[in-house]
């Protein structure tokens, strides 16, 4: 961005609104219930917040973001990758899930993102052989269709990629990773001949989360730490340090000025020791006020990065293998409520992102581990099935909940399921342990939450059977005329 650009936005549009054009978030949707895609779309407007990464091509979502001017990165997720290998398959994804929607007060679509993160190590090389492949039918399908200027498709890779700075080595070392070197040079080359940007995702908190020994102020942006040097250059915080380490790889392969998208980044706020409110503040008002400053990093000083922050809402239903930190990644709650301050435009104003509009709740009822309860031997059991069903990840050590005693343990476990199920009276009996009452029991952090009131998401086939369920029903009525 032009010194003359910079001035004129400060002049008249405050950073806020230069800044806003890099950045992005994540919207997941592994939700047991959901706030409505246009309460969503609704809460992105009032924040200003002009870039969304989804991780599917939803019809639902889709539909809420037609007619913004909310710039979408759609995707495909890793399980339709072997599909997409087929040309006509990906032909028809990119009409119905691209094209479709490419028509003025349609959706603006910028970026496909061919599969989600699909060479993990502990992926085991499942996406090994059908990721490239997908990726090119993709943009040449989108390039058929006549799209293919303004639409990318790219690949949103961990940063385990290549090999990252934490293990002794320095930033200008970096390689892609040994196993993988070849498909990474032709997929970096593909993505260079369509003008494609690479995505990466960077987590400061798990390279703390995997090493303890990890220097924890590094993870920050404050400067606490002592730096890493590498050549001249003295890094500060394993962000830059990451990010570099990936330009170096793509310079050892030739293509050191591929443009680069940071397609997550955060910090959780619950479900570990470091995963709470008080880093997850300290992490984004480091990182906002960087990205604003549009320093870029020593290799690619004085840039502006597209970034997309991880994530917009916590999903209590993601798969938790990785860590109970993995529901807890929203910077607002799944209600749609700001969790701590966060000055988007990098100003650091102490003030909280605005809140999801006339978000709906259930009643103001709990269910509740009950004292008269005589037979306690099968609480265990009890406490063990609420939580299959429902989200415990806040009772773990270090955890909002974590110093509940073992009542409080089982009501926490009792009120998740119940609050799943809908307040249903039938979800609060748990063979006789637990009772429904209108008093709210959270206590200093730990939250006893009230769902939101809209229904979870029939599943389709559920859908059709209950809609003959009905029709039978019906013409079972007509008989008794
Ligand atoms: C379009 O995307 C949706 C949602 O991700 C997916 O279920 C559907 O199969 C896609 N359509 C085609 C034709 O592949
Ligand atoms: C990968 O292999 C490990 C060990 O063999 C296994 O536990 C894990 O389930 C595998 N993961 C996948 C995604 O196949
Ligand atoms: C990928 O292809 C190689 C070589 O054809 C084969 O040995 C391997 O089993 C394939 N991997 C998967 C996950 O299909
Ligand atoms: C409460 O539950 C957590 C997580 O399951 C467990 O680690 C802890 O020991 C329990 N506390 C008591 C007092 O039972
Ligand atoms: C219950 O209490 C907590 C903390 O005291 C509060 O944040 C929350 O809003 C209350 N819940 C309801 C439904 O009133």
């Amino acid at each position: 961005m032009g010194s003359w650009k910079l001035l004129f936005c400060f002049l008249v549009f405050e950073m806020f609104w230069c800044w806003g054009e890099g950045l992005g978030v994540n919207w997941g949707t592994m939700a047991i219930r959901q706030l409505p895609p246009r309460t969503v779309v609704q809460m992105l407007q009032d924040n200003g917040i002009k870039k969304v990464k989804l991780f599917d091509a939803d019809f639902n979502t889709m539909s809420a973001l037609a007619g913004t001017d909310i710039e979408v990165m759609v995707a495909i997720p890793n399980d339709m990758l072997a599909t997409m290998n087929d040309y006509d398959a990906a032909k028809q994804w990119v009409k119905k899930n691209v094209t479709r929607y490419n028509w003025e007060g349609g959706v603006k679509i910028k970026y496909v993102a061919v599969g989600n993160e699909p060479f993990l190590s502990s992926y085991n090389g499942s996406f090994l052989n059908t990721t490239f492949p997908a990726l090119q039918n993709i943009q040449n399908a989108l390039n058929e269709a006549g799209v293919g200027n303004t639409i990318k498709a790219t690949v949103p890779l961990n940063a385990d990629v290549y090999n990252s700075p934490v293990n002794n080595a320095v930033p200008s070392a970096g390689q892609f990773r040994a196993d993988i070197s070849e498909l990474m040079t032709q997929i970096v080359q593909f993505l260079n001949q369509n003008g494609a940007p690479f995505t990466v995702n960077i987590y400061p908190f798990l390279s703390l989360y995997a090493n303890e020994h990890f220097p924890i102020d590094f993870a920050f942006f404050d400067g606490g730490s002592t730096p890493v040097t590498d050549n001249q250059i003295q890094y500060t915080n394993v962000f830059d340090a990451n990010f570099d380490t990936l330009v170096s790889a793509l310079k050892a392969v030739g293509l050191g000025n591929l443009p680069i998208i940071v397609g997550e980044v955060g910090w959780p706020t619950d479900g570990d020791i470091n995963a709470k409110v008080s880093y997850a503040e300290r992490f984004y008002n480091g990182l906002l006020k960087r990205l604003a400053a549009n320093q870029g990093t020593p290799l690619r000083p004085n840039t502006n990065i597209e970034v997309y922050l991880f994530s917009l809402i916590d999903e209590d239903a993601k798969s938790i293998a990785p860590g109970a930190f993995e529901r807890h990644w929203g910077i607002f709650s799944y209600d749609g409520q700001p969790k701590f301050p966060m000055d988007l435009s990098g100003q650091g104003q102490n003030k909280f992102l605005i809140a999801a509009k006339n978000v709906k709740y259930l009643p103001q009822r709990w269910c509740v581990f009950n004292p008269n309860a005589k037979d306690l031997s099968k609480l265990g059991d009890n406490i063990d099935y609420a939580c299959t069903f429902s989200d415990c990840t806040s009772l773990g050590y270090g955890s909002t909940c974590g110093n509940l005693d073992a009542q409080g343990n089982a009501s926490y476990a009792f009120n998740m399921y119940f609050q799943v199920q809908g307040q249903n009276d039938m979800s609060c009996n748990f063979q006789g342990l637990a009772m429904v009452t209108t008093q709210n029991y959270s206590q200093g952090t730990c939250k006893f939450i009230v769902q939101l009131a809209s229904s979870p998401s029939l599943q389709k086939p559920s859908f059709i059977i209950l809609a003959f369920v009905f029709l039978a029903f019906l013409l079972f009525q007509l008989e008794q005329l």
